[in-house]
């Protein structure tokens, strides 16, 4: 969709890129981790996700998500989410897979390991195992069950590239946890996703 932007020919190379890398192969930490490295590459190049493009929220709002390019089926789906410093994301699953790198700024990400066996509806259990702090030149990489929570700290505006198996709005079955309550429940879309012009 954003075949306007003045790079759409590299940024269509690294999306084909990932599509082979992945497309009709069982999905494993290894084949996703060479899809990370596609989207950390993307998110180099600065210039091609800045401000005057993709505009921050507005003072009133923690997060604006920009579609990049998604196959007419929904799959291989690219946002660039802007976010504030003080947006929290619980921790969700995503079930389909979950690339993040950064363009600009931190995003700390808790991974969790789900200790109840998920048996009993509404009921999630969680324990943290590993903190990844995502900035410039590095990303996570993640598998449809993997849990994580999301957090902006500091003082600025960040950019990140988020790429997932399928569209957001296609993960009608995602589960976001309440760690103190030990909870479970579907997770809304969150806020709506844009349109770069
Ligand atoms: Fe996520």
């Amino acid at each position: 969709m954003t075949a306007t932007h003045p790079h759409w020919d590299q940024i269509e190379k690294s999306l084909e890129n990932i599509k082979k890398t992945i497309e009709n192969q069982a999905l494993s930490r290894d084949r996703l981790a060479q899809v990370l490295q596609e989207v950390i590459g993307l998110a180099s190049h600065a210039d091609w996700w800045s401000e005057d493009r993709f505009p921050p929220p507005g003072e009133d709002e923690r997060q604006a998500r920009y579609l990049i390019s998604e196959e007419p089926d929904q799959t291989f789906a690219l946002y660039l989410n802007v976010m504030r410093p003080g947006k929290k994301i619980p921790p969700h699953n995503h079930t389909t897979w979950a690339c993040v790198a950064a363009v600009e700024g931190e995003e700390y990400n808790t991974i969790y390991r789900r200790t109840d066996d998920g048996s009993k509806p509404g009921v999630g259990l969680l324990e943290e195992s590993e903190l990844v702090v995502v900035r410039p030149g590095t990303g996570v990489a993640l598998l449809p069950d993997d849990i994580h929570s999301v957090e902006i700290k500091g003082d600025s505006i960040i950019r990140h590239l988020h790429m997932y198996g399928r569209a957001l709005e296609t993960l009608s079955e995602r589960l976001m946890f309440d760690l103190e309550n030990g909870t479970c429940k579907v997770m809304p879309v969150g806020v709506q996703t844009r349109r770069a012009s």
